[in-house]
């Protein structure tokens, strides 16, 4: 059993569609513990820091407009193999090739609107955690 963090942001379009509680249902029912928490609206500048690895994509304005679009809830997440776990409860980027069962199948639109971040590794959920959330915010 490895316990690891991860870091998960619920999109503006979920928190639009009061979709936060039924999220955080899902997460909780994989095994996951929400050991951080809260919502927030993210600047410009902190999207474009957050996501600037997406900098040259075609995208990436467009990626900017809607995570600034309103409020999101930023969260660590920590339980055995956290990132895979939560990468694997969230499903494909886009919610029309994820998985019966996954956050994104169920609440996501598109591609770009797709309810949820996780992060892609350990080394990164550290760096985005770190972003976010001060060591005193997070109570496991
Ligand atoms: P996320 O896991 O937050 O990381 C990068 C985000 O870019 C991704 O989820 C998508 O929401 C977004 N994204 C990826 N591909 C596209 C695309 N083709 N058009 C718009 N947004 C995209």
């Amino acid at each position: 059993m490895t316990i690891e963090r991860t870091f998960s942001i619920i999109k503006p379009d979920a928190t639009a569609r009061n979709r936060t509680g039924a999220i955080n249902a899902m997460i909780e029912q994989a095994g996951l513990r929400i050991v951080a928490q809260k919502r927030i609206r993210m600047s410009r500048q902190e999207a474009e820091t957050f996501y600037g690895v997406h900098r040259a994509r075609p995208f990436f304005g467009e990626l900017v407009d809607f995570m600034t679009s309103g409020p999101v809830v930023v969260q660590v997440l920590e339980g055995d193999n956290a990132v895979t776990a939560y990468r694997d409860l969230m499903g494909a980027t886009d919610p029309a090739k994820a998985g019966p069962g996954t956050i994104r199948k169920v609440h996501a639109q598109s591609i770009g609107e797709n309810s949820v971040h996780g992060s892609d590794a350990a080394a990164t959920a550290e760096k985005e955690i770190a972003q976010f959330f001060a060591g005193n915010e997070i109570v496991g």
